[in-house]
């Protein structure tokens, strides 16, 4: 999992990333944006960027530092850009969304915020982008395909959500606009599909062989679910991009594309049963049982698609099934991994020093899973329950949902900060082992 370095700032990402999934969940609560407004409007815009930029791409950046150097036994090409790129993101999530409030008449009108959110998030993202791809490019085989589809669908929607945001300012040249008009859901699929999705996807097929102790799956194997998702990524910037220029309506691409992403959906998910029937640890971790439950979001998220489709209410209902992918899916599946990760990243920061040369407690003796399955349990219910409240159109009761999701995640995020001070481990610290920082690795 290590291999030969901790990364300094995964820590701070991660934090950086909870930060900003309470001030998401706290617009929830308090009835700002979808669905107490439309899903085109500036409030809603300031909650799906503060959910997709602020919480899960941070959240993945912090964990793709870690773990990328790990999948093509590397070293990171460089260890020096993660904080000044974590500076960008911040400070360029800032702009944008204050962008959003004067777009939406919150703020004074000031139509340069949106261009300086998108320079500095484009700034950000771009070193992240580079310094990723550049090591996974030293052995670009099995998960690390995933993460270079996935790297190129960020730059894809880096450079979507950038034109809108000239466009918007009033600043670009009437091919900008035809985007702006057209490109909106091109946009959110290279990000939630392609950047997010097909990310998680690879990373989960190492992590979940290697924490269910179960054989990995073959490299054909994997390719053969990675190929249709990235076709659908490709299908979504090239046709989108010339269904634009010509003005002839993206349904025939959006189509194929989805037709793409479903395929190789089904296929991860076969490969994802086969790790589990493969698997020799019979009792499994908390984050296991936790990330089955975002399986499950999953494919009730494409269950919901299809019958949505089927009864031609997809268009009314866009909101329910976003919601269910991104809190379900992404959302859970990435604080199940965290749980996981925190733990073991601040056992092996603590404890590696000293390993062999006495004794140390176990990973699992830095948790307390007893304690934290409850609020993995709430977190999830009150996601489900949120997207039934959000197919009835029951906008107040949803907020009830949020709070609860808060709740759940407030619980979670207790349990982490415990893990990484030490406080469950009854066994003083030994000679020569050194409590963590709670927000980098001293390494
Ligand atoms: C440089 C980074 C980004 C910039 C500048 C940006 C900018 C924008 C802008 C200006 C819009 C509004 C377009 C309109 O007026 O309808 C938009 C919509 C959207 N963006 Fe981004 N974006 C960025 C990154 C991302 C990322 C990384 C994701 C997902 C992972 C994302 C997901 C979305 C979604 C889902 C929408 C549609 C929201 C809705 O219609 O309610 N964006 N983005």
């Amino acid at each position: 999992m290590i291999g030969a370095s901790l990364s300094r700032w995964t820590m701070s990402y991660f934090a950086a990333a909870l930060a900003w999934l309470f001030v998401a969940l706290a617009l929830m609560v308090a009835g700002i944006g979808y669905p107490a407004a439309d899903l085109q409007s500036a409030d809603t815009l300031v909650l799906v960027h503060a959910v997709c930029i602020g919480w899960l791409s941070l959240a993945m950046c912090g964990a793709l530092f870690q773990f990328v150097p790990v999948l093509v036994a590397k070293p990171l090409f460089s260890d020096g850009w993660a904080l000044p790129a974590l500076g960008l993101l911040i400070a360029g999530l800032v702009f944008l969304l204050a962008g959003f409030l004067a777009l939406g008449g919150r703020l004074p009108a000031a139509p340069w915020l949106l261009p300086l959110g998108a320079i500095l998030l484009a700034g950000g993202f771009g070193s992240i982008v580079v310094d990723l791809a550049c090591t996974a490019w030293r052995r670009p085989s099995g998960a690390a395909r995933f993460v270079l589809a996935g790297l190129f669908s960020l730059c894809a929607t880096v450079v979507f959500g950038s034109i809108f945001s000239v466009a918007l300012a009033g600043w670009a040249w009437p091919a900008a606009e035809a985007v702006l008009e057209s490109g909106v859901a091109l946009h959110a699929i290279t990000g939630l599909g392609g950047w997010l999705t097909l990310t998680a996807m690879g990373v989960s097929y190492r992590l979940f062989s290697m924490f269910m102790l179960a054989p990995e799956i073959g490299e054909r194997r994997s390719s053969a679910a990675l190929a249709p998702g990235a076709l659908a990524i490709a299908i979504v910037v090239v046709g989108g991009a010339i269904a634009i220029g010509r003005a002839s309506g993206s349904t025939a691409v959006l189509s194929a594309a989805a037709v793409m992403g479903l395929i190789s959906v089904a296929l991860y998910g076969r490969d994802i049963v086969a790790i589990y029937r493969g698997r020799q640890r019979r009792r499994l971790e908390l984050n296991m049982r936790m990330a089955v439950l975002s399986f499950a979001s999953l494919a009730a998220a494409v269950v919901l698609g299809g019958v949505l489709i089927a009864m031609g209410t997809f268009a009314a209902h866009l909101g329910a099934f976003v919601f269910l992918a991104v809190f379900g899916w992404l959302s859970g599946l990435i604080l199940a991994k965290l749980y996981k990760i925190v733990a073991f990243l601040t056992w092996f920061e603590t404890y590696g020093p000293v390993m062999g040369r006495t004794p140390t407690p176990r990973v699992q003796d830095l948790v307390a899973e007893q304690r934290a399955a409850k609020w993995f349990v709430l977190y999830y219910a009150s996601v489900w329950v949120g997207t039934v409240v959000l197919l009835l159109g029951e906008g107040s009761v949803f907020r009830i949902a949020a709070a609860a999701m808060t709740l759940g995640v407030f619980g979670i995020v207790r349990e982490v900060i415990r893990t990484r001070r030490l406080a469950d481990v009854t066994r003083p610290l030994p000679v020569g082992a050194v409590a963590p920082h709670l927000l980098f690795a001293r390494n």
